[in-house]
């Protein structure tokens, strides 16, 4: 049966390290309170006006072409997962394809908004392409230039303290080896709570899913017919283009989701938890991958994190971890990865490989 595998991955975070004790000059924290609540150390910012979200994801996509044995004229479908794009639009993927300096045009470029989940969403789809025999080189990017767009007053601490930026990539090629490749994806979505971590300005909403969140916010929003609705004074001199999080009642979600997933997955594989050799999680929070550590009875070494070094990358942390993992050794051919993410949406998923 043709199955899809990792044929090459490659990560790039910019050198800018941001300490935690940088993030108490401009904000009320500490290293403290954030080593302690989140296992965060310090994160990278990229170099404004010099690297961008796609920039980024191009150096870890040349990494992972490379390591993959192909040419980039060879990819043939580009898969972009961020929330921190260089534009509202176009989406990344084609400036990815610029980037690389990829002139052939008979390949697509996709665009998904799944934050968290987004690479595992989007490996998904990689391997639905692949296994198909629709395509042969698939390029997935996560990337985020997160440190563009949070907000470095006091007010945004719960949010701008966790994320850091970063970009990791892979190419899913097939292969008809037994006993390797993707086993299975698992992806869920529950549009509920949308707002509890979310960015919503700019955007079409103009308060009507207040009726869902039972709060009437003022976006001052004038009586004109037409426009004003994305992005108005109001909100940039009220600070409402920021990304906004109910930090607890994600985290016990996050905790609860993560074992679930990775057990539907496991069993739909014919597998149970003993059977795992490295789980990459998201990195959202020290704490979250240690009580799903603890749930599915890992030792420290059979998890991989780094978000000590670089905080949450968003799409890019599962990439990036695990690329960290294959350069180290951890990971090795024959091995049962597992990767698992949650974040907005809530939208969440796992992913087993057999490397
Ligand atoms: N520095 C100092 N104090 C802070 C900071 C900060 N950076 N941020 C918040 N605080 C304060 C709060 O104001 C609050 O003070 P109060 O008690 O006086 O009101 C106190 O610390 C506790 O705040 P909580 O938000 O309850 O802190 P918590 O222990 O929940 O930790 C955190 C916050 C780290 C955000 C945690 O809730 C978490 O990790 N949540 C899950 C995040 C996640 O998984 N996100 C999904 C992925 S991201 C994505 O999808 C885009």
């Amino acid at each position: 049966m043709l199955r899809s595998k990792i044929g090459g991955i490659g990560y790039y975070v910019p050198e800018k390290v941001v300490t935690n004790d940088d993030l108490t000059k401009v904000m009320d924290t500490s290293d403290e309170w954030i080593k302690e609540r989140t296992g965060i150390e310090e994160r990278r910012y990229g170099i404004k006006h010099k690297e961008t979200t796609s920039t980024m994801g191009a150096r870890a996509a040349e990494i992972a072409i490379e390591r993959a044995g192909i040419q980039k004229e060879e990819v043939d479908f580009i898969i972009f997962a961020t929330l921190s794009p260089d534009y509202y639009f176009p989406g990344s993927g084609v400036l990815l394809q610029r980037e690389l300096g990829i002139t052939k045009t008979e390949i697509g470029a996709l665009d998904i908004r799944n934050q968290c989940s987004g690479f595992i969403y989007g490996l998904s789809i990689a391997d639905q392409f692949v296994r198909t025999g629709m395509y042969k080189n698939v390029l997935l990017v996560g990337a985020e230039m997160h440190s563009m767009g949070l907000d470095f007053t006091t007010r945004g601490r719960n949010v701008t303290v966790i994320f850091g930026d970063g970009a990791g990539a892979v190419v899913v090629q097939p292969t008809e080896e037994e006993n390797q490749g993707i086993l299975t994806t698992k992806l869920h979505s529950d549009g509920t709570y949308a707002e509890k971590l979310a960015f919503i300005n700019p955007g079409s909403h103009g308060g009507y899913h207040s009726k869902h969140t039972g709060e009437e916010v003022d976006y001052g929003y004038s009586d004109a017919e037409y426009g004003d609705i994305f992005l108005n004074q109001h909100m940039l001199d009220n600070a409402q283009i920021f990304p906004n999080m109910e930090g607890q009642f994600v985290f016990k979600l996050a905790v609860q989701k993560f074992p679930e997933v990775i057990m539907e997955a496991l069993s739909e594989a014919g597998l149970e938890k003993k059977d795992i050799d490295m789980m990459v999680p998201h990195q959202a929070n020290l704490r979250i991958s240690a009580f799903v550590q603890r749930q599915l009875g890992l030792r420290d070494d059979q998890v991989w994190n780094n978000i000590q070094k670089y905080g949450n990358t968003t799409a890019a942390s599962i990439p990036i971890a695990l690329c960290e993992a294959v350069e180290a050794g951890a990971v090795k051919r024959g091995d049962l990865v597992c990767l698992a993410a949650f974040g907005s949406g809530f939208t969440w998923g796992s992913a087993l490989i057999r490397w």
